[in-house]
């Protein structure tokens, strides 16, 4: 079927009480283990590619994969941008075909924030784009935040429901204690907050740097109105390691296809573990 918006999954989301995963996709095995996933788990799935994404195969590159693997696909795809950085890139994934977008201003000070994002969400909207926000910081794995930081970093539910009223956006991606990449110890995420945040929005919520945190925690997330989660480490590490493996078996080989068809094999089982944990499967 054709590409669908965010919002729209997100939706069908909140009615069910699961959430979506979002995949990030660097190349076309990867777009084909994340579709691959989906199909086998008969689940909706959010494709997102990030600014490294876009700069490694190609906007175009990007959109062409998803596009394709959506049309001859019987589960709902949305492709998402993820972490835009300004309103000219959004643009340029509006005229390439996304179908929901993030902007992330949460770098900025709250009412640069809310103009950038509102800004978006204008144009976004009126041709018929989701878009996701973000407010508060994430963490670097290597920030160790105390108790007493944690406000400095973590989302302001206040300020989140001022964000959530003035943008109109689709989705809210807060700050509560994940990390990108690969983390240190257990993640320690404040859930209090998180409750207190999706209490005041009523928006769905987008947890990001999933890939480290256990799955009681993101069941617990999805519980407190968690509708998206993200995941890209967790299959870089398992697409990589299947190459590594393979190379070591037969230093000698020169087939890609014969490297990257297995890595491509094993994300698609992480993906498909993930799709389960985020309860969508059957919901395609
Ligand atoms: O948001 C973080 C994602 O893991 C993307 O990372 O910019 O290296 O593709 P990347
Ligand atoms: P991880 O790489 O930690 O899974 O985070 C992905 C993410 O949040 C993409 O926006
Ligand atoms: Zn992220």
């Amino acid at each position: 079927m054709s590409l669908v918006t965010s919002a729209e999954l997100l939706y069908n989301a909140e009615a069910g009480g699961y959430a979506v995963g979002a995949f990030n996709c660097n190349n076309m095995e990867i777009v084909q283990a994340i579709i691959g996933a989906a199909e086998a788990e008969q689940s909706p799935v959010i494709i997102q590619a990030s600014q490294g994404a876009i700069k490694y195969a190609g906007l175009g590159y990007i959109a062409a994969l998803v596009r394709e693997a959506a049309e001859n696909s019987p589960v709902p795809v949305a492709l998402h941008l993820d972490h835009g950085t300004d309103f000219d890139q959004v643009m340029k994934c509006l005229r390439g075909g996304f179908t929901s977008v993030m902007i992330d201003g949460s770098h900025y000070p709250l009412e640069e924030n809310i103009a950038v994002t509102r800004r978006v969400v204008e144009v976004a909207h009126a041709v018929g784009v989701s878009v996701e926000g973000e407010i508060g910081r994430l963490q670097g794995i290597e920030d160790q935040i105390s108790v007493s930081e944690r406000d400095v970093f973590f989302t302001d539910p206040e300020e989140a429901r001022t964000f959530v009223q003035e943008t109109e956006i689709d989705a809210l991606a807060p700050s509560i204690g994940t990390a990108h990449g690969r983390y240190r110890g257990r993640p320690n995420l404040d859930f209090d907050r998180l409750k207190e945040i999706r209490d005041l929005t009523g928006i769905s919520l987008v947890l990001h740097g999933s890939s480290g945190v256990p799955g009681e925690d993101i069941r617990r997330a999805i519980a407190l109105g968690v509708r998206k989660v993200n995941i890209d480490t967790n299959i870089r590490e398992a697409f990589v390691a299947e190459i590594r493996r393979r190379l070591a078996a037969d230093p000698e080989e020169i087939d890609p296809r014969k490297v990257l068809g297995p890595a491509r094999d094993r994300a698609t089982e992480v993906i498909r573990e993930k799709i389960r944990l985020f309860g969508s499967s059957g919901k395609a």
